[in-house]
């Protein structure tokens, strides 16, 4: 932990500042240490990392340890360069920024920056390009190590293990918070959502991103299997998504198109000529598989959507009234068929 992010921090459960103890640093880093607050509520710093969390809700620790797991298993192939290029790019794509010379112009003014969710920290590098601003990067889980471990040294950005229900910050701090692909799997995407904005600073900008509600069988499927897996053993999960790869490989294998000749609403699946892996995919059941990414790229894809304990899908108009509710404009907005992209503005 670098030490000025002291400075910026406030006691997750009273709000009240820090001071740091040190009992072990390289150079100006604190690898060891503990942060005390005015109240003496006291958050251990383990392996460069401030540790935030306030586990006071029953269901918070399976969320947490589920994508630990996910991440001790996986990070390598979520550092790797092809993923971190196709992932920035899907990025840039879905929040309307298309090129990254756009994001580091809107970057220039932004000072303070959440990346709340942050995974293996590849966002926290994005939005790092402008070295006045303070990049602070939580995780609920232990990929904050793997993120630190690779983005650490970077000057403006700072990794912390934190929940993003529970955020160690004062209120109205930030000019941009980004949290992508992350709210749906909190005990409560708009409740989350909501505290999340007290935090955003006036003018300042929020982007979030949150599965999309499917269809009826697909829907039906993961309710269904998820009931399941959610409650396996870690590698059990993992074999059971393995599964999951084989059966979409196989499907893509046959390199086979369907044609749906016409809309068929009460299942939400619209006219069109489908590659039958994909088809299978949107319609009934997640067996991810691309010949893109590596063959552990698509077990962790399909681990990713089986193992978290919560991961809710939501529809536009939910969407909608969350921003509507706390009286952030959208700026952007768009639909795919995995999720939604929404960005907006604090009056
Ligand atoms: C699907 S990953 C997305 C990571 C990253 N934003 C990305 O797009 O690659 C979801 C992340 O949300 C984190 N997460 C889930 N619940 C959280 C919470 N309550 N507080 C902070 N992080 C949480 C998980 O630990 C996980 O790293």
């Amino acid at each position: 932990m670098k030490t000025s992010l002291v400075d910026h921090l406030a006691c997750p459960i009273c709000t009240s500042g820090f001071t740091v103890k040190a009992t072990k640093k390289r150079g100006s880093e604190i690898t060891d240490g503990v942060l005390i607050c005015s109240k003496r509520h006291k958050f251990p710093i383990r392996n460069s990392v401030p540790r935030l969390v306030v586990d006071d809700e029953k269901n918070f620790v399976k969320t947490e340890s589920a994508f630990s797991s996910k991440w001790r298993n996986y990070h390598k192939t979520y550092h790797d360069k092809k993923w971190y290029d196709a992932q920035k790019k899907w990025f840039l794509d879905r929040f309307g920024w298309q090129t990254t010379q756009k994001l580091n112009k809107f970057l220039k003014s932004r000072i303070h920056i959440l990346d709340a969710g942050t995974g293996v920290g590849n966002s926290a590098h994005w939005f790092s390009s402008n070295p006045d601003s303070q990049v602070f990067a939580i995780d609920a889980s232990e990929s904050v190590v793997f993120a630190h471990k690779k983005y650490g040294d970077i000057p403006n950005i700072h990794f912390l293990q934190a929940d993003i229900r529970n955020l160690p910050f004062k209120k109205n701090f930030f000019d941009f918070i980004c949290s992508d692909q992350v709210l749906h799997h909190t005990k409560d995407t708009e409740s989350s959502f909501k505290y999340l904005t007290k935090f955003l600073k006036k003018k300042g900008l929020v982007s979030i991103y949150v599965y999309k509600k499917k269809g009826p069988i697909r829907e039906f499927t993961d309710d269904y299997i998820r009931h399941h897996t959610v409650n396996m053993s870690e590698r059990d999960c993992i074999e059971f998504s393995k599964e999951m790869t084989d059966l979409g490989k196989s499907l893509s294998l046959l390199k086979k198109n369907i044609t749906v000749k016409r809309d068929i609403p009460i299942l939400q699946i619209k006219a069109g000529t489908y590659d039958v892996q994909r088809f299978f995919y949107w319609n009934v059941l997640k067996c991810w598989w691309s010949d893109d990414v590596p063959y552990q790229q698509n077990i962790a894809t399909n681990f990713d959507w089986y193992y978290p304990k919560f991961a809710y899908r939501h529809t536009p108009d939910e969407v909608k009234k969350w921003f509507r509710d706390v009286k952030i404009k959208i700026s952007h907005f768009q639909e795919i068929e995995s999720g939604i992209s929404v960005s907006g503005i604090r009056n």
